[in-house]
């Protein structure tokens, strides 16, 4: 028997309410049935991002929703400070290159924060910077950048908007959108929102609305004021990923029923197991100063292969991590801890971890991390 388990930083495992939802007879889009259906969604996910606006929904992977954060906002020739601190930073580089923006790369050693002086740095130096890019979690390295901070610095440059990727961030750890300022916030559906793969979501401020008027970039599919024109209908311009959306209500409802403040505390009960974990283990955590709760980067044993570790979780285990990507590679692995994840899951997790650490030949005390992990749970 085969029982397969996923501590991976997307996709994240899905509730059985959600997964019968998903299950549902498909219905037609253009009905009252479905309107009905995403007029909650809207209120869902204006309680999920915490703002007064609307949250848009496309059918892509999460990197729709940042390729259409640039092309909705910025014009060719523009410049945009992009936080360069791991594989997700990077993406913003490319996108706004491809676009003819020019990124002024903010680059950040991996596992790090940036420190917000340096943004402040970059806005004061060239006042005619129109956004700024960055990760709330940079999923590849497990690090929470300073975003409130950030935002306070942002918010005060009326020709700049920030534009914050909360891909693997929104629904685990808090990103409360008006009050922080945040101008635009982006989501996937394959993270802490419980669901498959294949809806990205994007909210902007009033000022980021602003910012769309203005902008003259190509876009299609991805064309913000399009959609929210539909969306304000209960519709969307083109077929919606109607199952995904229909799965999203009852995640939403989940989520609503237990309720931000709870989840996040859950979050940080678990972060802070598993941190406690692989530190008993003798282990390293990649982002030490500025963990997320979302994802843990623990630097693999000197002289063990990170990849070896996921290879054998996975073989031997049958449960899915993820390991390092481009230069993190080999050096580190990470446990997630997003979205439908109990104590349960992470003490297996670590227990897992352990006997994959010892078959690969390093030393320790079989059950410390178990044990640490239990004492922050109990
Ligand atoms: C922070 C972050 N940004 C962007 C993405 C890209 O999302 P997708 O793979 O859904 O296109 C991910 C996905 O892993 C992510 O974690």
């Amino acid at each position: 028997m085969k029982k397969y388990s996923l501590l991976a930083p997307g996709p994240t495992p899905i509730p059985p309410e959600v997964l019968q939802a998903l299950a549902r007879p498909i219905i037609h889009h253009r009905t009252p049935l479905y309107e009905e259906i995403l007029q909650e969604v809207r209120e869902g996910l204006k309680y999920l991002f915490q703002t007064k606006n609307e949250v848009l929904i496309f059918a892509s992977s999460g990197t729709g929703a940042m390729e259409g954060a640039v092309a909705n906002t910025l014009c060719a020739g523009d410049k945009a400070v992009v936080v360069e601190g791991g594989k997700f930073g990077e993406r913003f580089t490319q996108i706004c290159r491809a676009y003819g923006v020019h990124p002024l790369a903010i680059p950040v050693e991996w596992g790090r924060a940036v420190d917000p002086g340096l943004i402040a740095g970059a806005l004061k130096e060239d006042p005619t910077v129109k956004a700024v890019f960055i990760q709330a979690t940079e999923t590849s390295t497990g690090v929470l950048h300073p975003v409130r901070e950030i935002a306070a610095i942002v918010s005060r440059h009326p020709g700049t908007i920030l534009v914050v990727d909360g891909i693997s961030h929104l629904g685990a750890v808090e990103l409360p959108m008006d009050e922080w300022k945040l101008d635009l916030v982006l989501c996937g559906s394959q993270k802490a929102l419980m669901l498959p793969p294949g809806l990205a979501f994007a909210a902007l401020s009033d000022k980021a609305w602003q910012f769309v008027e203005r902008s003259t970039l190509p876009r299609f599919y991805f064309d913000f004021k399009k959609e929210l024109r539909n969306l304000t209908q209960n519709q969307s311009a083109y077929t919606p990923a109607i199952s995904l959306v229909v799965g999203l209500a009852e995640s939403l409802r989940l989520i609503r029923k237990e309720g931000l403040e709870n989840i996040f505390a859950r979050h940080a009960r678990l972060a802070k197991a598993t941190r406690a974990a692989m530190t008993a283990l003798g282990l390293q955590l990649f982002a030490p100063r500025a963990s997320s709760d979302a994802v843990t980067a623990v630097l693999a044993p000197p002289g063990i292969d990170g990849q070896k570790v996921v290879k054998i979780l996975r073989e031997k285990h049958n449960l899915t991590i993820a390991g390092g990507q481009d230069r993190a590679k080999g050096k580190i692995f990470r446990l997630a801890h997003m979205g439908y994840i109990d104590p349960s899951d992470i003490i297996a997790g670590i227990a897992a971890v352990e006997l994959t650490l010892r078959e690969l030949g390093y030393r320790f005390e079989m059950g410390a991390g178990v044990k640490a992990a239990m004492e922050v749970l109990i």
